[in-house]
């Protein structure tokens, strides 16, 4: 099977730190498949010597050391570099012969993948369709989408018209780079490889469920489209609400693409629509101090870069257990995790027992920085009477098995050359999550907008944050870390 992956953007930050490194390490692990060519397609006049010399500096930086050179001598001539501009028609008609020229007669599976600035990305899949690059004959043509896909429900449903003018679904594939984390993808294996979780996975058992991703780095050279885009957009449309999706959903009936969306989409459904005056009581937003004077940062920025959001699954699974989430920049260490916060006993026949719900028994998934699954439960201190105390139970990727973790990207650039659509977001997935996001922005983004909070670099957020978890009988996990 010969491949073709054109990479609209390839002078840019996501190509060189991300894509191309992601395809060399296949490359070394020779899981790339042999006939494989990448093509570059930017405005950049460049040829295909001096954007592989770039890209072989950018894997170097990215892969770090030792950098196999033998490994990039023999992946960098499938490199090829067409300059051109995604808003010129024409460009893509010489692009178009170009790719002819090289797949020859043999032609070749394409991936248009729009690796540009978010405002391209129409004017480039129009394009692609006025030179008839996404019709398929005896090859599959497919076309990926980088986040953010739109800014609100609006912009994301327009996005998907013009998609759909020129390309079936079945052949569009949006990235969310966490579904390419194994850490996410255990998450169904954990729950549905297993017997014994799915039991009690549900609000007889569960008193809350808690998503965090908390980043301990500030928004650094991302000052410009951060400052538009805010947490909400940033992380919680997409990265949240698919951990969100995928801790919730129901088991599908097969592992295969439609029938895992179908579930997630059923939950994304569920998840009950907030009112404007529900978000004043069930969102928080914050912002760090200093942040205004981050580069390309307006002086007076209400943009939120904590947010902490209670949301309902009205379901019959979910009824009444909070989903809280909450993520920010800034915060004291950089963690990602799920924590299922199960219910206390029914009945404590122990003096020091458990007594308040955050000492009952607790699942903590952690996603990231260190992989791996802790749970929390009882144990008697020996020689203490009947004293308890909460322990646990740890599982760590690292410690298990030898192999490193690899890069969302690489797992997911394979599964869009092999067709395999179940670790990206469908149309109605995205829409969906953006119905859930946009009342909350339209609320903070309005004249009656809520405070916006303050919070010191390196701790968790605001300190109202734990006030408010608390006076709804709940409390963050605030570890680093729980696995080193
Ligand atoms: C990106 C956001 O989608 O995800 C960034 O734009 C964020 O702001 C990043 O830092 C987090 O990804 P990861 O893989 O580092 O958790």
């Amino acid at each position: 099977m010969s491949h073709t992956i054109v990479i609209f953007g390839a002078s840019g930050d996501l190509t060189g730190r991300k894509l191309v490194p992601a395809l060399c390490e296949l490359c070394r692990k020779r899981r790339l498949p042999e006939s494989t060519r990448i093509v570059g397609f930017s405005r950049t006049p460049l040829t295909h010597e001096a954007w592989r010399d770039r890209l072989a500096a950018s894997t170097e930086r990215r892969l770090g050391s030792p950098f196999d050179r033998s490994v990039w001598d023999a992946f960098a001539p499938s490199l090829f570099y067409h300059p051109g501009d995604v808003e010129k028609a024409g460009d893509f008609a010489s692009l178009a012969d170009f790719l002819d020229e090289l797949e020859g007669r043999s032609g070749a599976t394409r991936v248009y993948y729009l690796a540009t600035a978010p405002q391209f990305y129409q004017p480039a899949v129009k394009h692609l369709g006025l030179a008839g690059l996404p019709r398929e004959g005896d090859w599959p043509r497919r076309i990926v989408v980088e986040k953010p896909f739109g800014a609100d429900l609006a912009t994301a449903r327009q996005l998907n018209a013009v998609l759909h003018r020129e390309f079936h679904e079945r052949q569009v594939y949006r990235i969310d780079h966490y579904l390419g984390k194994e850490t996410v993808q255990n998450l169904l294996v954990f729950r549905f490889a297993n017997a014994i979780f799915e039991p009690i996975w549900n609000r007889n058992y569960v008193g809350h469920v808690e998503i965090t991703a908390a980043e301990s780095e500030t928004v650094g050279h991302r000052g410009a489209y951060y400052d538009s885009a805010g947490v909400l957009r940033d992380m919680f449309q997409n990265h949240l609400l698919q951990l969100l999706a995928l801790s919730a959903m129901e088991a599908p009936g097969r592992f295969e693409a439609g029938a895992i969306r179908d579930e997630k989409v059923k939950v994304l459904r569920a998840v009950r629509p907030m009112r404007p005056e529900d978000v004043a009581r069930d969102t928080l937003r914050g912002q760090y101090a200093g942040y205004r004077e981050e580069t390309g940062v307006a002086p007076e920025s209400r943009t939120g870069t904590f947010a902490a959001v209670k949301l309902s699954i009205d379901n019959w699974r979910w009824q009444g257990v909070p989903f809280f989430l909450r993520s920010g920049k800034a915060m004291s260490c950089p963690s990602t995790q799920i924590v299922i916060q199960f219910r206390l006993p029914p009945l404590m026949l122990f003096e020091s027992g458990p007594r308040s719900p955050h000492e009952a028994n607790r699942l903590v998934i952690q996603i990231q920085p260190a992989e791996g699954i802790q749970l929390h439960f009882q144990t008697k201190v020996p020689d203490a009477g009947m004293q308890l105390r909460l322990t646990d139970l740890s599982f760590r990727f690292q410690e298990k098995f030898a192999r490193a973790m690899p890069e969302a990207y690489q797992r997911l650039l394979l599964d869009v050359m092999q067709g395999d659509a179940s670790l990206f977001a469908r149309s109605d997935e995205v829409e969906l999550a953006w119905g859930i996001v946009d009342p909350i922005s339209s609320v903070w983004e309005g004249a009656a907008t809520p405070p916006l909070l303050a919070y010191d670099v390196g701790g968790w957020g605001p300190p109202e944050s734990t006030d408010w978890i608390r006076g709804q009988g709940h409390e963050w996990f605030d570890t680093c870390p729980v696995l080193a």
